[in-house]
């Protein structure tokens, strides 16, 4: 006999943001000669990071400190906040879901992008939330689009990415603190900034910390090369930081990882080298893309969208024909968007497996119901 799910557990699709690329690789029997797909950081950590992770192994043992008090400080300094306005999570998803457990009940309006980021979705689906959708103007989010339908809908939350998954455009700060003047009287506006240490300067709005309309999320996932250590927060008005506690997984946090996150925050110098090393990788993919005839959209990521020049169906056939070469890349769930691929950036070793397989998964692409070459 199985338990008596909640009625909206029993609703709930058995379905998951991602297919994760280890699951794949077991699908397919073997492992990806290239891991370009997750928006991870191919580049790594800083040696700094890794040095303090081995030396904090021998600690597991011991619980997290719950508090994540010393990582907290350190990121209160770097923007300039008091502690009370930070939260420190199992990465943004981790705490996209708590955030969402704290407003949305069954039936609330909340607010995102046709096609943006899913795990957003998944936790408002989670909690019974009712999602509300704008469409993409030009490949970018639309903000006074997403303010109006928050406004309409009265939403509880209201979602934006900047840059955006999957698109990797971006608007700048100016745009940005004309949304938040936008936001409507009784709705939260849940700024992703996941990718905004690879944007160009001026991309980051300047908010107010203890400005209650806006909760701004960062992660250690990106171009901390941390993805694996699930570290990420948020900045937020002292109430609403002071409410996660009321929910969260108190030991929640990986003790070697706050470690490792404190150690990265400590190395600027690696930091600008990711930048500098992501900068260069994009502008790899986006040559590779020309190489084959396509156009790569401009990004403020560490990842690159591809125009394959065609509808859906093609695109998700250059998917196919990409990872069954062992190229692991994803793309962007809903039309027009999915007229894409999504390549993430990495080391030169796996962007030449992409620019080795890419005219390949074309032709196959092409041709569709020949068996491709290349293994
Ligand atoms: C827009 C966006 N937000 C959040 C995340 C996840 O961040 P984290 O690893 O901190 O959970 C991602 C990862 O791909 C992302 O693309």
């Amino acid at each position: 006999m199985s338990p008596r799910y909640t009625a909206l557990v029993a609703s709930l699709p058995a379905t998951v943001p991602f297919v994760g690329p280890e699951t794949a690789e077991r699908e397919r029997g073997a492992p990806f000669i290239a891991r370009l797909g997750a928006n991870e950081n191919g580049f790594g950590p800083s040696p700094r990071v890794i040095e303090a992770m081995r030396q904090a192994a021998g600690e597991q043992w011991k619980y997290g400190d719950a508090q994540s008090h010393d990582l907290k400080q350190a990121l209160a300094q770097k923007h300039g906040v008091s502690p009370d306005n930070i939260i420190i999570g199992e990465g943004i998803d981790g705490l996209l879901g708590y955030l969402v457990r704290l407003v949305v009940e069954p039936g609330d309006a909340v607010v995102t992008s046709e096609g943006a980021y899913p795990t957003f979705n998944y936790h408002v689906a989670g909690f019974g939330g009712v999602l509300h959708k704008v469409p993409y103007r030009d490949d970018h989010e639309d903000p006074a689009a997403l303010m109006d339908k928050a406004r309409e809908m009265q939403a509880k939350l209201v979602y934006l990415a900047n840059p955006d998954n999957p698109m990797g455009t971006w608007h700048d700060a100016a745009t940005l603190e004309a949304a938040l003047e936008r936001v409507p009287e009784g709705t939260l506006f849940v700024l992703d900034e996941a990718y905004v240490d690879f944007a160009p300067d001026g991309t980051a709005p300047r908010i107010d910390a203890r400005d209650e309309r806006v909760i701004r999320f960062r992660t250690f996932s990106k171009a901390y090369g941390l993805a694996g250590a699930r570290v990420g927060y948020a900045i937020a008005a002292k109430g609403l930081v002071a409410a996660f506690d009321k929910v969260r997984n108190h030991f929640g946090m990986n003790r070697a990882a706050q470690i490792g996150a404190l150690a990265a925050l400590e190395d600027a110098a690696y930091l600008q080298d990711i930048t500098n090393k992501v900068a260069a990788a994009r502008d790899r993919i986006a040559r590779i893309a020309a190489d084959n005839g396509l156009s790569a959209l401009p990004s403020a990521t560490n990842f690159v969208t591809i125009d394959c020049g065609a509808d859906g169906d093609f695109a998700r056939r250059v998917l196919a024909e990409t990872v069954k070469r062992g190229v692991f890349i994803r793309m962007p769930f809903v039309a027009p968007q999915d007229r894409c691929i999504r390549v993430s950036t990495g080391p030169e070793a796996e962007l030449d497996a992409f620019a080795r397989v890419l005219p390949e998964a074309l032709a196959a692409a092409r041709a569709p119901g020949q068996v491709g070459t290349g293994g």
